[in-house]
């Protein structure tokens, strides 16, 4: 697609339904997140977010899907103790949890770890800028790249990790220059999210874009859809009918056996 100048779309997804309506819609990429443990769990960041949590609902997303490319996000420190066990927990991801490839934050330091992960088999997407994962070392959600170091860093990262043999790369909240230059001395596609128009790609989680996430709007998110204020206007609905007796009504209930009259038991 990158060849050919065709812009890759990706979501995230959590759970059956979603993905299967979301790759209906025809998106690409379905991404299985940690992002789960802000939007689904209701944790404040990521760091929580353990690999059996992603396993079971990637295994749902797999379910749910007949086409996109499932990728799973390896939770923070399941990757990092030692390459052997990083491979051990891809598995759990691609055989357990049913996705195809698993995402990896980080530059230069993860590597090594990507070549070993590529090597055996194991499609590796990195993520590079604002990686979540790290919050407490960056010192809050903040974006990356405005210093000429913090640029020069990148430009190592993205690199590394291209010659690491990952097939992707997402890049998060950095100048759109920045993201511009990446994408164009890339071989392989960049992803963007808060990354300006340039990349290859654009990602958004799924419950920001469709309007249920309301704790905070990131500047870069577009909400295509209030899907949060239609749940809870349905809600108000049901709420309302069920006290005031017009919910079930008579097409919602099951007809009485043959035979029974109102005087049966
Ligand atoms: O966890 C996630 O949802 C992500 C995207 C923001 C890229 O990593």
């Amino acid at each position: 697609m990158k060849r050919h100048g065709q812009k890759i779309t990706m979501l995230t997804a959590y759970d059956a339904t979603m993905a299967r309506l979301l790759d209906s819609a025809g998106i690409d990429v379905l991404l299985v997140g940690d992002s789960l443990g802000m939007v689904v769990l209701g944790e404040d960041t990521t760091v929580g977010v353990t690999l059996d949590m992603v396993v079971h609902h990637s295994r749902a997303v797999a379910n749910g899907t007949t086409r996109a490319l499932v990728v799973a996000d390896m939770p923070f420190l399941t990757y990092q103790a030692s390459v052997a066990e990083a491979v051990r927990n891809a598995r759990r991801l691609l055989q357990d949890g049913g996705a195809t490839a698993v995402k990896i934050e980080g530059g230069v330091a993860v590597a090594r770890t990507i070549r070993r992960l590529t090597d055996v088999g194991v499609p590796v997407m990195a993520h590079i800028g604002l990686v979540p994962q790290s919050v407490n070392k960056l010192g809050g959600f903040r974006p990356v790249g405005k210093t000429r170091e913090e640029a020069d860093q990148l430009l190592l990262d993205a690199r590394a990790v291209e010659a690491a043999g990952a097939f992707a790369l997402v890049l998060e909240s950095i100048p759109a220059e920045l993201a511009a230059r990446i994408t164009h001395e890339s071989g392989v596609p960049t992803i963007g999210i808060g990354a300006g128009p340039d990349c290859d790609g654009q990602v958004l989680v799924s419950y920001d874009a469709l309007g249920f996430f309301e704790a905070f709007i990131p500047r870069f998110v577009k909400r295509y859809a209030e899907l949060g204020e239609a749940v809870k206007e349905a809600a108000r609905s049901y709420i309302a009918e069920v006290r005031n007796g017009a919910f079930p009504a008579p097409e919602h209930s099951i007809s009485k056996p043959a035979g029974l009259t109102s005087k049966s038991r």
